[in-house]
């Protein structure tokens, strides 16, 4: 049972389901390992009374088929449990309600040193309540659950310095929560924040749709419905990597990286419980590292979705599959534009490329300098005959020689533009000589390529240009 596989972000995931679903609204997690090691996780939620603790304590304790409340994060009785011995071995709860406080504790060494063999919860006395973690913080709150792990074997297996060995396995707790968390610490319609703190540090959201952001594009949604439930299915084309922050690329990719982290993201009563794959649907793709689809499913389905005990994983039935199937063309050509294209959204109609993909044969691609695009134009108008054809001789060693798979491998790392003060510069120069070269206007030039990639910067360069 402690082998069932969660990692200390996962078990520490798994207690805070249970503070969200008691209501809580403040969630501290704390851990130190100066003395005696210990992880302590509090809410102010709506604690339990004795008997309630008591079950709660039950491997088991309540019916994984019964049905459960809709905002319920739970559903086998078992998390507490499972989560907590997957790192230590004593595990203690107090839970407060109506004024007082309760506490049970589970200890293996205790079970172990028991001859009959038989399972047999502690009643902590008052006394020792008082010399734990968190329970002068537990005091304060109206009500509300504190879980302490303390001998913590496993998650300090191995280790020398077991501060060292905190601090390495903690380091990416902040991430984790404010990632499967992050719709319940975001203010949504309907809801108010959670706000969880990891010694004391506000987890933020990590939001990897980018809500914040204007430039990336929803696309058509769907309900499907199954039962009596509704799965509702949406589309997101975040904005082209030129146009993301690095923080932005850090919520949205995580230790994937864009290219990753593409594809479904399931969301179990706004819990994020799987994301970054097309469950083979299809293939992971360049071309769709900007799209992500937000599926919610209510917990009335958890049976169908074949959900596993840490809640990490499940799998669409065939009824959901194939509708997310049949939607996937509707939402790829976006992303491939969006890629294609950056900034571009739709209408690719009067834009003029510099580089133009052309497919000689079936299969076989390249990128060609665009002969028709205004400053090649004007360039070989200003040449005697002989001369354009030294031209077009340079323009096609530029074709040629263009390092595809160097890009390639560059863009798959999620570079970035230089900052955008330096881009913006840049871009300024580049209209200035376009339109030297080509007497265009400012707002024409503008439509051409580059300049025509970055229609964030446009009203910026207009101003210097009339300057
Ligand atoms: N922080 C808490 N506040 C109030 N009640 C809690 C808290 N943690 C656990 N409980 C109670 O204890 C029960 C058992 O929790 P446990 O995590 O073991 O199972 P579960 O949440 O019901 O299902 P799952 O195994 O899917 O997590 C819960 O159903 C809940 O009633
Ligand atoms: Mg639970």
């Amino acid at each position: 049972m402690r082998a069932i596989g969660y990692s200390v972000e996962t078990a520490i995931a798994d207690l805070i389901d249970n503070s969200i679903s008691a209501s809580a609204s403040k969630i501290h997690v704390e851990y130190d390992a100066s003395q005696d090691p210990f992880v302590a996780i509090l809410d102010n939620g709506k604690g339990m009374s004795p008997d309630e603790l008591t079950n709660a304590m039950r491997l088991g304790s309540s019916n994984p088929n019964a049905q459960r409340a809709h905002h319920d994060l739970g559903r086998f009785g078992l998390g507490l449990k499972t989560a907590s011995m997957s790192q230590c071995r004593r595990v203690t709860v107090l839970s407060k309600q109506n004024g007082s406080t309760y506490a049970r504790c589970w200890d293996l060494d205790y079970l172990q040193s028991l001859t009959e063999g038989k399972w047999v919860v502690l009643v902590p006395d008052l006394a020792e309540l008082k010399q734990l973690p968190l329970y002068e913080n537990l005091n304060l709150v109206e009500s509300g659950t504190l879980v302490i792990w303390q001998s913590l074997d496993r998650m300090m297996s191995g280790s020398s310095s077991p501060q060292e060995e905190m601090k390495a396995r903690m380091a990416g707790l902040l991430h984790h929560l404010g990632f499967v968390f992050h719709r319940y610490s975001q203010k949504e319609v309907h809801s108010e924040p959670i706000e969880i703190y990891v010694n004391g540090v506000k987890v933020m959201p990590m939001d990897p749709f980018l809500k914040a952001n204007s430039f990336r594009q929803p696309l058509e949604g769907q309900e499907i419905r199954v039962r009596d439930a509704v799965i509702s299915v949406k589309p997101y084309v975040l904005p082209p990597v030129s146009h993301l922050s690095p923080e932005e690329i850090e919520k949205a990719g995580g230790r994937s990286g864009l290219r990753g982290s593409q594809g479904f993201y399931i969301y179990r009563n706004r819990r994020l419980v799987i994301w970054g794959t097309w469950f083979r649907l299809v293939p992971k793709d360049e071309f769709f590292k900007l799209t992500r689809v937000q599926v919610d499913i209510p917990n009335s389905l958890d049976d169908l979705w074949a959900l596993d005990i840490k809640k990490s994983a499940a799998y669409p039935p065939d009824i959901v599959r194939n509708r997310l199937k049949d939607l996937i063309p509707h939402f790829v050509s976006s992303s491939r534009k969006t890629v294609t294209y950056p900034g571009r959204k739709e209408k690719i109609g009067k834009f003029v490329p510099l580089w133009q993909r052309t497919e000689p044969r079936h299969g076989v691609f390249r990128y060609e300098i665009n002969s028709e695009h205004p400053a090649i134009v004007k360039l070989s108008e200003k040449l005697d005959k002989d001369v354009q054809k030294y031209l077009q001789a340079v323009l096609d060693l530029l074709t040629g020689s263009l390092p595809l798979e160097a890009i390639y491998a560059d863009m798959c790392s999620d570079h970035r533009q230089p900052d955008d003060e330096a881009l913006v510069q840049d871009l300024i120069d580049l209209a200035t000589n376009l339109i030297q070269i080509t007497g265009l206007d400012p707002s024409s030039a503008l439509n051409i390529d580059p300049l025509a990639r970055y229609p964030q910067h446009h009203i910026r360069i207009l101003a210097e240009l009339s300057e």
